[in-house]
């Protein structure tokens, strides 16, 4: 149980920062909610009090022998401002203080999370856009605003991501403070995320059992560090993460074409989705009947290796990452099967983890170990999966700060 602030800005998003509240409450944690006057006039005490379980601290006065303005800031693990608005990022980037939110955002020695939305035109323009480098540079995480309806008809981006990738990166933060610096500004990373289905006919298919929950998370955290994300998605039912540009593709073949257009110009690819090796050699074009009597045994063919395509057609600079679930079985344990498959492969970096039932697949915890074409492992013990990719970017970008550091010598 960990001591969070849960600043609320004046936007209409204020509403969608409610259900924020419930999910950190839910996993344990003591939230403070700090509104805004603003925030105020969109949802009212009563709710955040409710929800929190303690009265809300709104004005420096209430309380004032407590000295609120203070000591909120000194005693939280995690500061998480959202919604933030285009004038709250502002006061923040400038240090001004002229309410209790501010004040707490100026005494406070956390980690910082501020989520922006806003219509485009305010994060567009250009003192909102200082402002937010302002605040990365100083080390507060700023999170890319989700693309799509807007408050009114409009569309655009400025929408608050939704609440569960921000209860997921604010976990990350509060279990691993350094977890979010600004270092993949300017990459372009591609993950893929998910399991092909190969077609039999036109309502089944050879699938896995993939939810797609830890590419997922892969891509938010790549985008959280200031990454152009391209996500790949293979059959994945969760909401977009903020800041990428999510392609989908549905088999091998289609998830193979869209991982190369978009690796063309990509600093790292990241093969997370679950392939199927295989797929049936013939697709039928109407449903089977079960009139027909029992088919005849589905004859396969082999899909591409999409990350050994990737590998052979290696361009200097581009990193690749492969991962590898595994049982082990009676002649190699898990991690053996791992480090014969990142030889194999011939990738940069491997992530092998444990799969089987209760494990992985499906699950919002997983655990795993990094193999580094240079010998490194590196193991990351069960956590929120947003952990494991954390301990993944940070392998990649030592690797692709070594990489400009040879190629400027
Ligand atoms: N992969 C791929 N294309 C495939 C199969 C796998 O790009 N047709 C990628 C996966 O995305 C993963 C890595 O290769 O990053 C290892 O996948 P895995 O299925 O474990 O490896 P296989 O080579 O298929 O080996 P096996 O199934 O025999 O363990």
């Amino acid at each position: 149980m960990s001591k969070v602030v849960l600043g609320v800005a004046g936007g209409i998003a204020a509403y969608k920062a409610a259900d924020l509240l419930r999910k950190l409450t839910e996993v344990g944690h003591d939230v403070q909610v700090v509104p805004t006057a603003s925030a105020l006039n969109f949802v009212g005490a009563a709710t955040w009090a409710a929800l929190s379980h303690r009265p809300v601290a709104a004005d420096v006065w209430t309380a004032a022998e407590d000295v609120p303005h203070v000591q909120l800031g000194r005693q939280a693990e995690l500061v998480v401002v959202a919604p933030a608005t285009a004038d709250l990022l502002a006061k923040a980037a400038h240090g001004l203080a002229d309410d209790l939110l501010t004040n707490t955002l100026l005494t406070a020695r956390c980690p910082v999370l501020f989520v922006p939305a806003m219509h485009t035109e305010m994060w567009d323009h250009p003192a909102t856009v200082d402002n937010i480098a302002t605040l990365r540079r100083r080390g507060s995480v700023v999170l890319e605003p989700a693309s799509g309806r807007l408050t009114g008809t409009d569309t655009g981006k400025g929408r608050l991501p939704e609440p569960a990738e921000i209860a997921q990166l604010a976990e990350l933060l509060l279990r691993r403070p350094a977890a979010l610096p600004f270092d993949l500004a300017g990459r372009h990373v591609v993950v893929s995320a998910g399991g092909t289905r190969e077609p039999l006919d036109p309502v089944r298919f050879l699938g896995n059992a993939s939810s797609g929950r830890q590419g997922y998370a892969i891509a938010a955290v790549a985008a959280a560090r200031g990454a152009r994300v391209t996500l790949v998605a293979a059959n994945v039912d969760l909401p977009d993460p903020a800041g990428a540009d999510v392609v989908r593709a549905g088999s091998a073949v289609e998830l193979r074409d869209a991982v190369e257009k978009a690796a063309e110009d990509a600093d790292v690819v990241v093969m997370n989705a679950a392939v199927a090796d295989f797929r049936p050699s013939d697709t039928v074009d109407h449903k089977i009947k079960k009139s027909g009597g029992v088919p005849a045994p589905i004859a396969l063919q082999e899909n591409p290796d999409v990350l050994a395509d990737l590998v052979r057609a290696a361009r200097p600079g581009r990193l690749l990452v492969g991962f590898a679930a595994e049982t082990g079985d009676s002649t190699a344990t898990v991690l053996d099967h791992g480090r014969a498959k990142l030889a194999a492969k011939g990738c940069d970096l491997l992530v092998v983890n444990a799969v089987g039932p209760g494990k992985a697949f499906g699950q919002s915890d997983n655990a795993g170990v990094i193999l580094g074409s240079d010998g490194s492992e590196t193991s990351v013990e069960l956590g929120p999966k947003a952990v494991l990719a954390a301990a993944l970017w940070d392998a990649v970008s030592a690797r692709l700060a070594a990489n400009g550091r040879n190629s400027a010598s």
